[in-house]
């Protein structure tokens, strides 16, 4: 192993040890154990996720023997940042936020997420930047958890923040993981065809979470390939996984994932949405749309049966289609 990312992992984990003693011992802990009873995080998971505290007057520093190659590993990894006023000063990148240490596949801890307790602060979430062991675009939370008791599964749920990871572990939905603050990339749809068959995005009920969707949908018709089956779960207004599993049951939820929408549905449901489908020019509008979508689709048994919803849809049959198509500038087939 090169010796430098053994350097990082040996210290990230230290780190995650101090924040892990810093919720147990710090004097301002009281603020991040209430606020973590508060959202109801229990003691067991909070130990399950490697939770911890960045105390106010944080000083990473004081932790380590304070060589150079210190100082510039906690830098490189984004712990500590240099003093603009006093050179030769640092301090720590997160103070005063309840800690997540966030893992790669293998376990080991690449990166961190803060939150802070006040609301009113203008950065909620804090994340580690990119770093030599931390690429946003290619890490999954909660991967490494969803996958410790085994190793394939028959879905994953991909939803959009720490604690709704966590909250649904929390009443036995494992099988679930956070894009962390960035949109979902090739690269993670990548990695999650790989451990299973079928995904479910299930982004928060907002209009924030309506537009990760569809996005998600974009990106996703290039990578569809056989045996991945793609599906949407909407939440209500206003809930996100981590406040709904609160209200309802976990069988509840557990109805809503098996009655989540295949993409088939959604691109149909949704572009529809946006025009006129009783009008001419509105189905007119609707091939058109739906066309240039199912255009991206590299898998063409799959792209087939979209045409024919298509032809269903808009009451002709699948040769006008593929006629109306093939007469638009990028053949289909
Ligand atoms: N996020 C982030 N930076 C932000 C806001 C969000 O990185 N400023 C990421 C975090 O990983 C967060 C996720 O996006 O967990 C979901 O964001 P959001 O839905 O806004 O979080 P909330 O549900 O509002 O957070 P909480 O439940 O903790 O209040
Ligand atoms: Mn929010
Ligand atoms: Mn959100
Ligand atoms: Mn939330
Ligand atoms: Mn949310």
């Amino acid at each position: 192993v090169d010796s430098r990312l053994a350097r990082y992992r040996n210290l990230m984990q230290r780190v995650r040890q101090f924040y892990i003693q810093q919720l147990k011992q710090s004097p301002a802990k009281d603020k991040a154990v209430n606020y973590a009873k508060n959202r109801g995080i229990s003691g067991k998971i909070a130990k399950y996720f490697e939770l911890g505290f960045a105390p106010p007057s944080s000083n990473l520093l004081s932790e380590f023997e304070q060589n150079d190659q210190n100082i510039a590993d906690l830098k490189t990894m984004g712990l500590l940042c240099d003093d603009q006023y006093r050179s030769g000063q640092y301090y720590d990148f997160f103070k005063d936020r309840l800690m997540f240490p966030i893992h790669n596949a293998k376990g080991n801890i690449i990166a961190f997420g803060g939150r802070t307790f006040d609301n009113n602060t203008k950065v909620k979430y804090l994340n580690s930047p990119e770093t030599p062991i931390f690429s946003k675009s290619k890490e999954l939370y909660g991967l490494y958890h969803a996958r410790k008791y085994s190793r394939s599964i028959d879905y994953i749920l991909v939803v959009e923040g720490y604690m709704d990871v966590i909250a649904l572990h929390q009443v036995g939905i494992s099988q679930v993981v956070a894009t962390l603050g960035t949109a979902t990339t090739i690269e993670h749809l990548n990695i999650l065809s790989r451990v299973t068959n079928t995904i479910i995005f299930c982004f928060d009920g907002d209009n924030a979470g309506k537009k990760a969707a569809w996005r998600a949908l974009n990106v996703t018709l290039p990578v569809i390939k056989t045996g991945i089956t793609v599906k949407f779960l909407f939440l209500p207004d206003g809930e996100d996984p981590d406040s709904l599993v609160k209200k309802e049951s976990s069988k509840v939820f557990v109805t809503r994932i098996e009655n989540a929408q295949p993409l088939s549905q959604f691109l149909f449901s949704h572009i529809k949405a946006e025009l006129d489908f009783s009008t001419i020019e509105g189905k007119t509008l609707f091939l058109e749309k739906v066309s240039t979508l199912l255009r991206k689709i590299n898998y063409k048994i799959y792209q087939q049966q979209l045409l024919e919803g298509l032809a269903g849809e808009v009451n002709q049959s699948i040769e006008q289609i593929k006629y109306i198509l093939e007469r638009q500038d990028t053949p289909v087939q």
